[in-house]
């Protein structure tokens, strides 16, 4: 049976304060939150579903979790708490490299701020894991409370799952959630749509039920004589925004504000209103862009999040339905259809009140990436291996796996250029822990099956040429993408080029931590069931 679209309010995630106000003044906070084990009812239609949510307690625990608010410069302390049962409400596969607590009791989690600069220790890594009441932890767990200093500039991050060859089920059983920096002096004077009402967080992923309401993953590998469980992608046939399927909103002829998180496994969306209305992007994952940019469709991969103002007053019609049109896998796999190409319907009323709100001519300007500075090359090679049914196995960073020592040794503060040379079929989004960058160009790799089967061989960009074949058509960097940015869609065939900065964009001051603390940091593919077999590698600094 067919789920009716459009029949559940989009609701707003409850709203945490990541500092207290002492004379009106911001001051650091701890807080506590846990995961539970929960039900959650994604559709009016549908029985409500096991999940894992994150949430203050058991009651208020919701899918995403709550949206973390927190102030620049203001420490936010957080001890994550596992509350999870005995057994993982998804099937999961011992044969990629996962965390597995001894006595085998005990779903691994552990939490990653994600576009966060902050301490190793806080980082989130994947074999720090622990299980309910920290019963067990993985071997480089060191501590309960971890530090978001904030000192970044203002953006949106996220927060998710990040347990080692978990991250893929735990995010899909609901692990996830907003986490906004606000600098007040700087933003107010922008003029955006602001408050609760204007300024919404939308998480939106794929997800798929069974007829008991019960999310739907397919337990039985591609590839089941060697991962019984293992799929190269998930993808899931209703679109969830905020945890409800296909929902409505109900908003007013004016602009709002739009924080958009593609929190899907591996779902490339690419936006559009059926009726022609654009876009205005002020911000992309993590920070605000120079000038706004506006636009008729974006491409989002899985963890990007852009930043965007919609002005409903410009509407010709007073419904309009936010819809995706970009194939699964992306770019080569299937075209959507009716069900995952239509996300969130809005239905336009009168202004109740005259709209303040404006969209200035200069948004926020960071520093740009001085190339002469630049204190070192890297290649990063993406890999694909399949078996004999042709059948993806596995996936590498450099044909290494996670475990190898780190290769990537960037200095602390130092700004580096990183060739991502793409020789899958697939788009993969890469992202890079506590550093942001900017992509400068994407270059199509010509003669590429002579490249890919040097690379093959060699694994070694130089030696095989690289130069060779990296001059085929350019592609340029959209404009609303030219920010500095934390994750970025790795066309295939392509090198794609990126500036990557391992210090403050908005000041030369140094980190408020020690940013060469084990266990380090790491990057990686985020379509997450890359991630969780083996797309991730180290990431190391130094002094
Ligand atoms: Cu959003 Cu390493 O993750
Ligand atoms: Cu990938």
């Amino acid at each position: 049976s067919k789920l009716e679209m459009f029949v559940d309010e989009l609701p707003d995630m409850p709203r945490i304060h990541g500092y207290k106000l002492v004379h009106g003044v911001p001051k650091p906070k701890s807080l506590r939150i846990g995961m539970f084990h929960k039900k959650w009812k994604f559709h009016r239609d549908l029985p409500p579903a096991p999940v894992f949510a994150y949430g203050v307690n058991k009651r208020t625990a919701t899918v995403p979790g709550p949206t973390i608010d927190a102030v620049h410069g203001v420490d936010t302390f957080v001890t994550w708490l596992n509350y999870l049962p005995s057994k993982h409400i998804l099937s999961w596969d011992p044969t990629i490299p996962t965390a597995i607590p001894r006595s085998k009791i005990g779903v691994p989690t552990v939490v990653h701020l994600h576009g966060g600069i902050h301490g190793a220790e806080s980082d989130g890594n994947a074999n720090a894991w622990f299980t309910n009441r920290f019963n067990e932890t993985g071997p480089t767990w060191t501590r309960k409370s971890y530090h978001y200093p904030n000192y970044q500039q203002p953006g949106n991050l996220w927060y998710h799952d990040h347990a080692m060859g978990l991250t893929r089920v735990n995010l899909l059983a609901g692990l996830i959630g907003a986490y906004i920096i606000r600098h007040p002096s700087i933003e107010a004077p922008l003029g955006l749509p602001q408050g609760e009402t204007f300024d919404r967080s939308l998480m939106i992923f794929d997800r798929s039920f069974r007829t008991d309401g019960s999310i739907y993953m397919n337990s039985t590998g591609n590839n089941p004589t060697i991962h019984p469980q293992w799929q190269p992608e998930y993808f899931g046939d209703a679109i969830i925004v905020n945890g409800k399927a296909w929902p409505r909103m109900t908003v007013q002829r004016r602009k709002y504000r739009f924080r958009i998180i593609n929190a899907s496994n591996a779902r490339f969306f690419k936006f559009f209103f059926t009726n022609g209305l654009g876009f205005t992007h002020v911000a992309s994952d993590s920070s605000y862009i120079e000038e706004p940019v506006t636009t008729k469709e974006f491409l989002l991969g899985p963890s990007e999040i852009t930043d965007i103002i919609v002005d409903f007053s410009q509407s010709k019609n007073d419904t309009v339905i936010l819809a995706n049109n970009a194939p699964y896998p992306y770019p080569s796999g299937d075209p959507v259809d009716e069900s995952n190409s239509k996300v969130l319907k809005f239905f336009i009323q009168p202004s109740r009140e005259v709209d303040t709100s404006r969209v200035p001519k200069k948004l926020i300007k960071y520093p740009q990436v001085d190339l002469s500075s630049v204190s070192h090359t890297r290649y990063i090679a993406m890999y694909e291996y399949v078996s004999d049914t042709d059948e993806p196995t596995h996936l590498f960073l450099n044909a290494k796996p996670y475990e190898a020592p780190a290769t990537e040794t960037p200095k602390v503060g130092s700004t580096e250029v990183w060739y991502v040379i793409n020789l899958t079929e697939d788009n993969h989004p890469l992202h890079i822990h506590l550093g942001l960058f900017k992509v400068l160009d994407q270059t199509e790799l010509v003669k590429s099956e002579e490249f890919k089967a040097c690379m093959e061989k060699l694994n070694d960009a130089s030696k095989c040429h690289v130069e060779k074949y990296a001059r085929g058509k350019k592609v340029e960097v959209p404009a609303h993408e030219s920010g500095w940015k934390n994750v970025y869609k790795m066309m295939p065939g392509f090198m794609t080029k990126i500036a990557v900065r391992f210090g403050y964009i908005h000041t030369n001051a140094s980190y408020a931590f020690d940013a060469t603390d084990e266990p380090g940091y790491v990057y990686h593919c985020h379509i997450l069931d890359h991630e969780d077999n083996a797309m991730m590698r180290p990431l190391k600094l130094i002094k």
